[in-house]
């Protein structure tokens, strides 16, 4: 089998020897510990790489991502990165970003049986269902799939602010801003979808925690 790994093991030295030549502490300042201002929930989707497509380095941003960008309030993996980026790291950003393209949604606007991850993509399937009505609106297929894959960002970032993590630091008074980004995998641009979260007053009312003492 060909080693075609070797290479990327042999990028790192070279990547590693640059970093020193132009800033020798560079690894020793960031061994030191890190404090990112920013949590980016995105798509595992391997043409969208958080620090690439935002011009930042290594200890810039806290970084998660799964199929289609989801902010899944049973995913340990999720709720486990978003209680030590907010409770710990104090980020201050939150950053829910899809993409257009993404294969995740347009698998799951569909019918066909993909194994495992279709319970991963039931939860996307939820989505469309509350939007139903206005996707099915849009008769250009391609639009359709543009606006689902807009949607799902939005209700995703609504997501993050029904989880008590989140409410909680707004009720602390943490400063902490939740986005909803689209990228563009044609020209590499992101888009600011605008649907910024900073208080639980913005949630609908069911969702709005009113203390954060669990037990009182
Ligand atoms: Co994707």
């Amino acid at each position: 089998m060909e080693k075609s790994y070797q290479r990327l093991l042999e990028n790192n030295k070279a990547w590693a020897l640059s970093k020193k030549t132009i800033e020798p502490s560079f690894f020793e300042n960031l061994a030191k510990g890190q404090s990112p201002e920013y949590l980016w929930i995105g798509c595992s989707d391997s043409r969208v790489p958080a620090d690439q497509i935002t011009g930042t380095n290594p200890g810039e941003i806290f970084v998660h991502r799964n199929i289609a960008n989801m902010v899944v309030h049973t995913d340990m993996n999720l709720l486990s990165v978003l209680s030590y980026a907010v409770e710990v790291l104090k980020v201050k950003h939150i950053i829910v970003c899809g993409h257009y393209g993404c294969g995740g949604v347009i698998a799951a606007m569909g019918n066909k049986q993909f194994g495992l991850i279709d319970n991963w993509l039931r939860h996307i399937k939820d989505v469309y269902r509350i939007h139903s009505n206005e996707l099915e609106a849009i008769k250009d297929e391609n639009e359709r799939v543009r606006r689902f894959i807009e949607l799902n960002v939005m209700e995703q970032v609504g997501d993050l602010g029904k989880t008590s993590i989140v409410q909680n630091a707004w009720k602390n008074n943490q400063p902490l801003h939740i986005h909803g980004w689209v990228y563009d995998l044609k020209d590499g641009i992101l888009k600011d979808l605008n649907v910024n979260f900073t208080s639980p007053k913005d949630l609908p009312a069911v969702y709005q925690f009113e203390t954060n003492k669990i037990y009182e």
